[in-house]
């Protein structure tokens, strides 16, 4: 069902775990079968420096939650806010059609973390979406 790149992200995750005092923290989820995803940020600058995750779900939402730290660390806000679920989907080499949704919680609680920040700053999400 998964291909390599999958199952190495989902036995190998990248960058899991919390981050004490988080500049931004998101959590999203899935009431219905109770899958959640958290994801903590340290922002310095406008700039992505440090990201963890928490995933209590499927292999799937591992994965993704894997690559996508990866794929927002070091970005600025600007950048990580472009973050979308087929870029998590191409870094993964594709999911199985029932799991895109696994993608789009990664893509959501990036989002959410951000939100968080903002509000944590006195921000609005576009103020936000204007950092460089
Ligand atoms: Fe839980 Fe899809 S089955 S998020
Ligand atoms: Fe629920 Fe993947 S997060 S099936």
């Amino acid at each position: 069902m998964y291909n390599e790149k999958v199952m190495e992200h989902f036995t190998n995750p990248r960058n899991v775990g919390e981050i004490p005092n988080a500049d931004g923290m998101g959590e999203v989820g899935n009431a219905k079968c109770g899958d959640i995803m958290r994801m903590y940020l340290k922002i310095e600058d406008n700039r992505i420096v440090d990201v963890k995750f928490k995933t209590f779900g499927c292999g799937s939402a591992i994965a993704s939650s894997s690559v996508a730290t990866e794929l927002i660390k070091g970005r600025t806000i600007k950048e990580a806010l472009t973050l979308t679920n087929q870029e998590v989907i191409a870094a993964l080499g594709g999911l199985p059609t029932v799991k895109i949704h696994c993608s789009v919680l990664a893509e959501q609680a990036i989002k959410a973390a951000l939100l968080d920040y903002a509000n944590k700053n006195g921000l609005t999400f576009d103020e936000l979406a204007d950092f460089n």
